[in-house]
């Protein structure tokens, strides 16, 4: 069973590589171990999957629905007009969370517009080779606080 699946879409593979003055020298393996790592501090099973094709993300969120109760999604360029992942995460039931080694809303105007957005629970972005720990750790809080009793929860209300 898995409790996070992270998703990583296109050129992703390519990080430690590609343009390390603004995606680091770390590469997408460091990145999934460090968020796993933090997963497993907070006893969450994760799994990674990196796709350069939109069909396969969308097939991957479909699969989750109603199995896995939270999902990462970095999705390269995709986030700027993949609205076919878009309408997936739309029919997606759990914890979403979108993730950007950089801050795109800081970069080329393209990037400033991200199709996900409405369709997240929130996003960690601009944080460089913490995003994915960070976006693991925002999992897990809100993870906890929707199985936690009502008004237990911290956010929200
Ligand atoms: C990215 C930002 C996107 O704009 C870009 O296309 C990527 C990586 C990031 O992690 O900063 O491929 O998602």
């Amino acid at each position: 069973m898995t409790d996070v699946l992270v998703l990583s879409g296109p050129n992703l593979q390519l990080l430690g590589e590609r343009q390390p003055e603004v995606y680091g020298r770390a590469t997408l393996a460091d990145h999934v171990g460090r968020a796993t790592a933090t997963a497993e501090r907070h006893g969450l099973r994760l799994e990674h999957l990196q796709a350069d094709a939109e069909a396969v993300l969308v097939a991957a969120v479909h699969g989750a629905r109603g199995r896995v109760p939270a999902l990462v999604v970095n999705a390269g360029a995709l986030t700027h007009y993949g609205w076919s992942l878009h309408d997936a995460l739309a029919a997606y039931d759990g914890v979403a969370v979108e993730l950007h080694l950089s801050h795109p809303s800081g970069r080329e105007p393209w990037r400033r517009r991200s199709v996900l957005a409405p369709v997240v629970d929130g996003a960690v972005a601009g944080f460089g080779g913490l995003g994915y720990e960070l976006a693991v750790e925002a999992v897990a809080r809100l993870l906890a606080e929707r199985r936690a009793p009502r008004g237990d929860g911290v956010a929200g209300a």
